[in-house]
């Protein structure tokens, strides 16, 4: 295939809302976005822009790679799933069977509120044991997973806490065949260089939970003893973490540092125990949650509709689909659990 450089228009200053995961303005611009790589050298604004090269397959240059990697433009994706009536994306639940997973013992960060309770309620359902590990607990996840098995006041933040939680999970039995990492954190106000937002300290906290978070939890729990053979290390990140995404989803604006530097090197401590850990026969995997309706998201309320927002309970589902499906074969990957695709790193 013949490969040359395209170059990219990057204006240092634009102006217009940005955001994140499936983004308002990508979703706006992904077609502007796609003709930006398509048709080269155009920069949109010739006083205010840079430009640099990318070197893709562009003659044939697709976003979805043939079909093998997730669509960056979250608006086109979920388009692209109804014209094809996508099932597996549509309707989790056409294709999703829990019960495998009956009698695993299963350990979720965040399971107290969001998508990690959902994921907690969804695998009890199937007979799983959930242990939670959370900062703060309340009475309808102790009731669902028994009282002994939340463990609360654990910040993912502090190392200490967390090392004493998973050798007290492993003296209580240990065992456990999955690890669900979701605990995670996105700054509310959008941060950007020129509107002079950017906070440092934010971004810190958010690199610590989500980027640090779930390498010190997978740390601890294969320290502790207190994992099972063959256990999952499941990682819930985010399509942020795409620095190749960020040219459609962020296209000429930037902006959301913190968050997405966090998922970056979330990715990346991901990656590296995958190749760590692949002695131990433990498998590592990356999974985008796909857009849930959590609180998490409701600052993006107005575009929950048009860009695929789904209940948790169905999250949920998607995420212990691609956690009961991952595996050493698997491992280190990087996955959209809408359509099970991969997201580019
Ligand atoms: N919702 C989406 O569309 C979406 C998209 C992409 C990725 N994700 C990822 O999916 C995961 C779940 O998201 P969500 O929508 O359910 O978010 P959420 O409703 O904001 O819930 C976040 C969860 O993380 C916990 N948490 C935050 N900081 C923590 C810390 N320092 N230590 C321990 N726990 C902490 C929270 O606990 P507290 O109750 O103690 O605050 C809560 O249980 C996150 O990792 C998020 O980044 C979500």
């Amino acid at each position: 295939m013949m490969f040359r450089s395209i170059v990219v228009s990057l204006s240092l200053f634009a102006t217009a809302e940005a955001w994140v995961t499936p983004t308002t303005s990508a979703a706006t611009h992904s077609h502007a976005a796609l003709a930006s790589f398509e048709s080269s050298s155009k920069p949109s604004s010739p006083t205010t822009t840079r430009t640099t090269s990318l070197s893709m397959a562009d003659d044939n240059f697709d976003e979805t790679r043939g079909g093998t990697y997730s669509i960056a433009d979250q608006v086109k994706r979920f388009e692209t799933a109804k014209k094809e009536n996508n099932q597996r994306y549509l309707d989790i639940a056409s294709v999703y069977n829990g019960g495998e997973l009956s009698g695993k013992r299963i350990l979720v960060t965040g399971g107290n509120r969001g998508l990690g309770l959902e994921i907690t309620k969804e695998a009890v359902s199937n007979g799983a044991t959930v242990l939670v590990l959370c900062r703060s607990s309340n009475d309808e996840l102790e009731e669902l997973v028994g009282k002994w098995n939340v463990y609360s006041g654990v910040d993912v933040t502090d190392t200490e806490a967390v090392e004493k939680a998973l050798k007290k999970i492993k003296n209580d039995g240990g065992a456990l065949d999955y690890v669900i990492n979701n605990a995670g954190y996105f700054y509310e106000k959008k941060e950007t260089i020129l509107d002079n937002t950017l906070n440092f300290d934010e971004q810190l906290k958010q690199i610590d939970i989500c980027g640090l978070g779930p390498l010190r939890v997978n740390a601890a729990a294969v320290h502790a003893g207190a994992l099972s053979e063959g256990a999952k290390l499941v990682i819930v990140t985010s399509q942020a973490g795409s620095c190749e995404w960020r040219f459609t989803q962020n296209k000429d604006e930037g902006g959301d540092y913190g968050h997405h530097m966090s998922r970056a090197a979330c990715n990346m401590a991901a990656v590296l125990s995958s190749e760590e850990l692949k002695k131990k026969g433990y498998s590592v995997i990356l999974l985008h949650p796909g857009f849930n309706r959590t609180e998490m998201t409701a600052k993006y309320k107005e575009i929950w509709d048009k860009e695929g927002a789904v209940d948790p309970s169905v999250g949920a589902k998607r995420v212990l689909y691609e956690a009961m499906k991952s595996s050493m074969e698997t491992t280190g990957q990087f996955l959209n659990c809408e359509d099970g695709l991969r997201i580019p790193w």
